[in-house]
């Protein structure tokens, strides 16, 4: 029996003093975890009272009870007592904030890289005529691939990695050059178009390629355009991109199915004058793609290639704004980086 005291005396200091430790309502919960609860020694102690014997009974009975109901009054007063002080901290804050502080953690808004740079475009090809629009997405292999001269078996097709969709020849555009379709379908010329938007890729990613990438795509159409309205459209936005005056482009011919004659415009570096990393020693960086809509496109889409010609070009906008800003990585234009993203 002796036993049984001693050990009621031991747990009675112990549950006290960890009570009167706990400084957070969280560790007095573990206190009450540990001592308190159903299972716990002490309750487990006084359910063993009915297998004492009546003289045991006697002496233990009072002394147990009077343990637990001190030990659970102190548990009830620590977590007063715990309540009280947090919401006297409260209090002070309240009576401490001050409306007019300044906060020097307000973060401000920024345009993205790619806004600055699509709306400085807008403006020059606004103020050349051009009327800008808004182009979907998800095309078909009709107007992605067929009207612009690119048949299903033609080697053209596999330049370009598409995204097919589980939808009967549906697939996201791999390109803005449906625009010029759906452009000319819908208007007769004389028109001009300026289209910025998304297109993709089935491509890996890496620090210059990503799926999602950016194109923007321009149009023509009109009784004798040759290839030298053309060229000088295109200095002069790449000038006004780079405000640079002394931008030069340079041409040399390639091909794409949907022009004819195609080149690819290059223009000089903006990073060096005697050649760099960045223009591969070149003193030039290939830029857009480009050439007069061949006739089979005009047909195509209802304009007659006697009496009207046109130019067209595209261009990675992605890849202009990586030049003009230095952006090594393209991954930084979508990754939400607000580190990056407010420095512009
Ligand atoms: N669509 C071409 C591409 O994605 C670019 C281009 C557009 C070329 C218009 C010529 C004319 O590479």
């Amino acid at each position: 029996m002796n036993e049984i005291l001693l050990r009621i005396t031991q747990l009675s200091a112990e549950i006290t003093n960890a009570l009167n430790n706990a400084q957070t309502e969280h560790e007095l919960e573990q206190v009450r975890l540990k001592y308190l609860t159903r299972s716990a020694e002490l309750a487990q102690l006084l359910a063993g009272l009915k297998d004492l014997d009546s003289e045991q009974k006697r002496v233990v009975g009072p002394q147990l009870n009077q343990i637990r109901d001190q030990v659970f009054r102190l548990y009830d007063e620590c977590k007063k007592q715990l309540q009280d002080k947090i919401y006297q901290a409260a209090q002070k804050r309240k009576e401490l904030f001050d409306v007019t502080a300044y906060n020097p953690g307000v973060l401000h808004g920024s345009l993205h890289p790619y806004t600055i740079v699509n709306q400085k475009l807008e403006d020059v090809f606004l103020s050349m005529g051009y009327t800008i629009v808004d182009g979907q997405e998800l095309e078909d292999e009709w107007h992605n691939f067929d009207v612009l001269n690119i048949p299903a078996d033609h080697p053209a097709r596999d330049l370009q990695d598409t995204l097919w969709l589980e939808l009967p020849q549906k697939l996201m555009r791999t390109h803005t050059s449906n625009m010029q379709v759906r452009v000319m379908q819908k208007q007769k010329p004389p028109l001009a178009m300026l289209c910025s938007g998304r297109a993709f890729r089935y491509e890996a990613t890496d620090a210059t390629h990503d799926y999602v990438f950016w194109q923007t795509e321009g149009l023509l159409v009109n009784t004798d355009i040759s290839m030298a309205h053309l060229l000088a459209t295109i200095k002069v936005f790449l000038q006004a991109v780079f405000e640079r005056e002394d931008l030069a482009i340079s041409v040399r011919p390639t091909y794409f199915p949907f022009v004819e004659p195609g080149i690819e415009v290059h223009m000089s570096c903006v990073f060096c004058k005697n050649g760099c990393k960045v223009c591969k020693y070149t003193g030039y960086i290939e830029i857009v793609g480009a050439g007069m809509v061949h006739p089979n496109v005009l047909t195509a889409c209802g304009v007659d290639p006697k009496s009207y010609s046109g130019f067209a070009f595209g261009f990675g906008l992605t890849r202009l704004v990586m030049l003009k800003y230095g952006i090594n990585d393209i991954r930084l234009l979508t990754g939400g980086n607000l580190e990056f993203l407010t420095q512009f």
